[in-house]
């Protein structure tokens, strides 16, 4: 699917993502700043936050308790915040904004 990474100072880039890679994976393998994923999708750093587009949030698979507890850990939690490495891109995500946060750490 073709996902739209918009950073912090309004910068986007569009990316074509492999179905049935998390977000994370298709980010850091495009070379996207500002994902960190020091723990490698192993739900455990908290530092691939991202913020969803709005029109997104129900449109991909609902979080886990697992993430939403370390979700907490992340800089500046939203209501539109999610760990990408825990989403699985599929073709119904063509289009799909994710909005990277200032910050990881
Ligand atoms: Fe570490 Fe997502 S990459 S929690």
């Amino acid at each position: 699917a073709l996902l739209k990474f918009v950073d912090f100072g309004g910068a986007e880039a569009q990316v074509e993502i492999d179905d049935g890679l998390s977000i994370m994976e298709g980010a850091v393998g495009a070379g996207i700043d500002g994902i960190d994923a020091d723990c490698g999708g192993q739900l455990s750093c908290a530092t691939c936050h991202v913020y969803l587009g709005e029109d997104w949030l129900d449109r991909v698979e609902p979080m886990s308790e697992e993430e939403d507890a370390l979700l907490d850990f992340a800089v500046d939690r939203r209501p539109t915040s999610r760990l990408c490495c825990q989403i699985t891109v599929h073709p119904e995500m063509d289009g799909m904004t994710i909005h990277i946060p200032a910050t990881q750490a």
